[in-house]
């Protein structure tokens, strides 16, 4: 394929070198992106009289026309470009002759290509926010569902006081909000127009780059052309922000895993998101949930490459820049498919209420409460907290719990314990209690507000 480049060549790229180089077998994925950004270009080009307006207006009609045979499947892609901006280009030309060589008049590769991963990027960005926003849909249906459903809270990985799914759930649901904070942050500085910087330092030409932006839907231009062709915070920003959407898929997805245990056996897995073993016929495997954890790793490492890639690049580009695209398309492409499986894993599972209930009768999670009813009787905290600790070494010398402890015993321990301690330690009520805003006695207005959060968005 020869090279737009040629001109001042007496050689020929060495085979090596051009598949070294080339970019097209990942960049090939933003020929709509390249196709949109040329037609605005081409159209702006047109207005400002820099080309002829029927020159432009065919430019135009023929890009429509590139785009469409390609998503029919009328016009292949041709590989052996050096890139996709390469191959539009090339194949206008073809089309239109002198015509489609006017396109990339007041135009660089560099500019080119900055606009096309932000307007990739934006696309890929509206995605994952409605893959997040269906995934706190669940969340909240979940909680909704859960809310009476009593189950341990754990500090240390050990049982501590006594919450509701609900809750639980609502945590991850808060989380996911602040994930959709961030991107939409994040998307601000990525709805920027690079397009007019040129190769470096903008253009003679007469352009209207307020124009362009406005037909590609950006909210403004960038400030400096070096910096417009250069800048690829936008990649790293969201590199980061899908790294901590991964942070809280993989923490979900840890805790999905040990529910199955048997150890656990909180909920269980629909048979449609999990998977069986080779040899062990009893089997059944949270393979969707240890993926998810997995594939956390390659998000985060996308983002170290990323930081990496730019901190010696000189103003202003330069070929590492090419390194951004399958670092950010791979982070993009892993959040996608883990969001995409991992939204109806968890609406299609089983909450096996009576076994989180159970968990939640041993390990004297209601102590808390316990001491709590004592300062409700006026003694100080610490002493409350004391004599309750007391009462569990007896409970675990007598092998029993606090709700199964006799009056006397609690007496024995302390004067101030009456008959209604039984009602105080109840794990219901020390659920329901907690009504403090965030607490598992508040989940219906958590609900309420994410809810209010995700319409808003
Ligand atoms: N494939 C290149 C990239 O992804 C496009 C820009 C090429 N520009 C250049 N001056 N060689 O960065």
């Amino acid at each position: 394929m020869p090279k737009l480049w040629k001109g001042r060549f007496k050689k020929e790229l060495a085979a090596q070198a051009d598949d070294f180089n080339s970019s097209i077998s990942f960049d090939s994925r933003m020929f709509e992106e390249d196709i949109m950004g040329s037609a605005a270009h081409a159209e702006m080009l047109g207005s400002c009289g820099i080309i002829d307006k029927e020159e432009s207006e065919k430019i135009v009609n023929e890009l429509f026309k590139i785009l469409s045979d390609i998503k029919e499947g009328k016009l292949q892609i041709d590989m052996e470009c050096e890139d996709i901006h390469t191959f539009v280009e090339a194949e206008i030309t073809k089309r239109l002759g002198d015509t489609g060589k006017r396109l990339h008049t007041a135009r660089s590769r560099n500019d080119q290509v900055a606009l096309d991963i932000r307007l990739s990027l934006r696309k890929e960005t509206d995605s994952i926010l409605g893959a997040l926003k269906s995934l706190i849909d669940v969340l909240c249906e979940k909680a909704g569902e859960n809310k009476d459903a009593i189950m341990p809270g754990y500090t240390h990985l050990q049982r501590a006081q006594p919450i509701t799914l609900a809750h639980h759930l609502m945590a991850y649901a808060a989380m996911f909000c602040r994930d959709i904070d961030r991107l939409l942050d994040a998307r601000k500085r990525l709805n920027v127009c690079p397009l007019g910087s040129g190769a470096l330092a903008g253009t003679t030409y007469p352009i209207d780059r307020g124009m362009t932006a406005e037909k590609l839907g950006f909210d403004s231009i960038t400030l400096n052309s070096l910096d417009g062709v250069s800048d690829r915070d936008f990649c790293i920003e969201l590199a980061s922000a899908l790294s901590l959407v991964m942070v809280h898929l993989s923490r979900f997805a840890e805790e999905i895993i040990m529910w199955c245990s048997w150890e656990f056996k909180f909920i269980e897995l629909d048979d449609a998101f999990s998977t069986g073993s080779s040899i062990m016929p009893q089997k059944k495997n949270p393979d969707i949930a240890e993926l998810v954890r997995g594939k956390s790793g390659r998000v985060f490492g996308n983002l170290t490459a990323l930081l990496t890639v730019m901190k010696g690049v000189p103003l202003a580009y330069n070929k590492d820049l090419q390194e951004d695209k399958e670092a950010i398309f791979d982070s993009v492409d892993t959040v996608k498919m883990c969001l995409g499986a991992f939204t109806p894993m968890i609406k299609t599972m089983t909450v096996l209420r009576g076994n989180m209930k159970a968990a939640a009768a041993t390990g004297f999670i209601n102590a808390t409460d316990c001491a709590d009813y004592l300062v409700g009787k006026g003694l100080p905290f610490r002493d409350a907290y004391k004599a309750t600790g007391e009462l569990v070494a007896l409970c675990i010398d007598k092998n029993t719990t606090l709700e199964e402890l006799s009056l006397a015993d609690y007496r024995g321990v302390c004067s101030a314990f009456d008959s209604d301690v039984y009602a105080a330690i109840d794990l219901e009520k020390c659920v329901s209690a907690r009504k403090t805003p965030g607490g598992p006695g508040s989940v219906d207005a958590q609900i309420e507000a994410v809810k209010k959060f995700i319409s808003s968005k």
